[in-house]
């Protein structure tokens, strides 16, 4: 395994994702820490189509190397699938009031400089997860941030060759909460239920972050505000999402779903996780997207292979982790351009 300039190990990270206003957050936040070499961005359908996905995660991953001082980044991005694996496709009309008609709020608005697009590629995502999972092996860990068609695709191709990952950490799910895309599903398994009961039984070593912990990670909006052009941006990008929040739970918080998965991929002690068993209800029926978690006393211990799935959060802990990883940027602090 390569190593880095302290000698330790490097750890490699594929993040696939449908950005999204938080997967925009958890992008921020991660390319800001040594932690992770980022090999590859890989898009998904999800908040906004794949061709939004593929365009968004590319202007983002130039817009955030453009105001990092180091690591210097150019982080290739690929497309990946615009259906389920069940053919179907979301309704986008909630996604649109979250995240903005396009997916990443204001942030890319006219009055602000489009950056040229980082480095593309027409390879498709599933791929570029078996060439990685191949390369890498116990050094990669996949962060998804979206629906898991990619990964499951992936997985159906060549299922050997992720045995050696170290990680696949999830967003997504629920197990002892309800969902928030209907009262049984969370987001990113109800868009391709299936592709996740793929994942989640694969035997694989996986972490499920679902809304479990999610819900409890809420940033008050007032950390962003003053600051430099940085700061500004992030401004733009939450806007709508943070009206969409103080709409339905009365409060402008928001919740950085995607950003704990990623720091959970490099702080596992954030939460307390427990071994489960999970499945997915995959059928068109009301608790379509349902992850059903064996939480029964006593019956975890028994499951081969089980998902980790995360019941308990270092609240505090995570938000001064992600806080101080977006203060690295460029143009977070008023006098710097
Ligand atoms: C998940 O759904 C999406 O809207 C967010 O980006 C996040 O990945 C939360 O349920
Ligand atoms: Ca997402």
């Amino acid at each position: 395994m390569a190593g880095n300039e302290s000698g330790s190990p490097v750890r490699y990270a594929l993040v696939d994702c449908d950005p999204g206003v938080d997967d925009t957050l958890a992008l921020a936040m991660g390319f800001a820490s040594p932690f992770f070499r980022y090999d590859a961005v890989t898009t998904v359908h999800g908040n906004v189509s794949a061709r939004l996905a593929y365009r968004n995660a590319r202007r983002l991953t130039a817009f955030l190397r453009d105001h990092l001082e180091s690591p210097v980044l150019d982080v290739p991005v690929y497309p990946g699938a615009s259906l389920a694996l069940d053919g179907s496709r979301m309704n986008r009309s909630e996604s649109r009031a979250i995240h903005g008609p396009e997916g990443m709020g204001a942030m890319f608005d006219k009055k602000r400089r489009l950056p040229r697009p980082g480095r593309g590629s027409s390879k498709p995502a599933w791929e570029v997860m078996v060439e990685e999972a191949a390369r890498r092996g116990s050094a990669l860990t996949i962060i998804t941030l979206g629906p898991l068609t990619n990964l499951a695709l992936a997985l159906r191709r060549a299922p050997g060759v992720f045995t050696r990952v170290k990680r696949i950490v999830v967003m997504g799910g629920a197990a002892r909460m309800p969902g928030n895309v209907t009262p049984a599903a969370e987001f990113n398994i109800y868009c391709d239920p299936l592709a996740a009961k793929e994942v989640f039984s694969s035997g694989l070593p996986v972490t499920m972050v679902g809304l479990d912990v999610t819900r409890r990670a809420l940033l008050r909006v007032d950390e962003f505000e003053g600051g430099g052009p940085f700061r500004a941006a992030i401004r733009d990008l939450i806007k709508v999402y943070a009206r969409f929040a103080k709409k339905r739970r009365g409060a402008e918080d928001i919740t950085l779903h995607d950003p704990l998965a990623l720091a959970v991929a490099m702080r596992p002690d954030l939460v307390e996780t427990t071994p489960c068993r999970v499945d997915v209800d995959a059928s068109r029926g009301i608790a379509r997207g349902m992850t059903v978690v064996e939480l029964r006393e006593n019956r975890g211990s028994r499951v081969k292979n089980p998902v980790d799935v995360a019941l308990d959060l270092d609240v505090k802990g995570f938000l001064a982790f992600f806080i101080s990883h977006l203060r690295k940027y460029r143009g977070w602090d008023e006098d710097e351009k």
